[in-house]
């Protein structure tokens, strides 16, 4: 793990402090997404993206569930970036990958009009977390992957928790 991507998931965790489920839920979104990247031989700078990307995506929750009592994507999509940019500045983030991520943490709940790598993967990679723990049938969580999950090894992750023919 490289110096930046090792201080963000400390700042993460220190900024989740107390909150285990939000903890676990990141870091296995990180760890399936960097699966995947590597699978599907993405390049070093879009890696590094997403890894972060992946570790800070939810970041706006805490937040908008102090402000409005109320987490939707759509204060999540606000205050999200917010939280996540000086944390970003202080650990020297460079200027392209910071504003990629600040991208990526505002439009991860947007499975429509999805054009790049980095984006598709880390809602790939935070369905298979989410779908697995809310318990849901199998073949409603493969329904639902089906309207969006493009990459080769998504699939085969999401079917291999599923317990379903490859
Ligand atoms: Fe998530």
């Amino acid at each position: 793990m490289s110096k930046l991507i090792n201080q963000v998931a400390l700042a993460m965790v220190a900024y989740e402090r107390g909150n285990q489920r939000r903890i676990n839920h990141f870091l296995r979104v990180h760890s399936y997404a960097e699966i995947i990247a590597e699978a599907e031989n993405v390049d070093a700078d879009t890696l590094k993206i997403l890894k972060i990307a992946a570790l800070m995506h939810d970041i706006g929750i805490k937040v908008s569930l102090e402000k409005y009592n109320n987490a939707g994507w759509q204060h999540q999509q606000e205050e999200g970036p917010i939280e996540a940019e000086p944390i970003l500045r202080r650990l020297n983030c460079p200027a392209g990958i910071r504003e990629r991520v600040l991208w990526l943490i505002a439009h991860h709940h947007e499975t429509e009009g999805v054009e790049d790598i980095d984006h598709q993967i880390l809602l790939e990679a935070d369905y298979l977390v989410n779908a697995i723990d809310r318990g849901r049938a199998a073949e409603d969580v493969i329904k639902r992957a089906e309207e969006f999950y493009r990459t080769k090894t998504a699939w085969l992750l999401l079917k291999a928790l599923l317990g379903a023919e490859a």
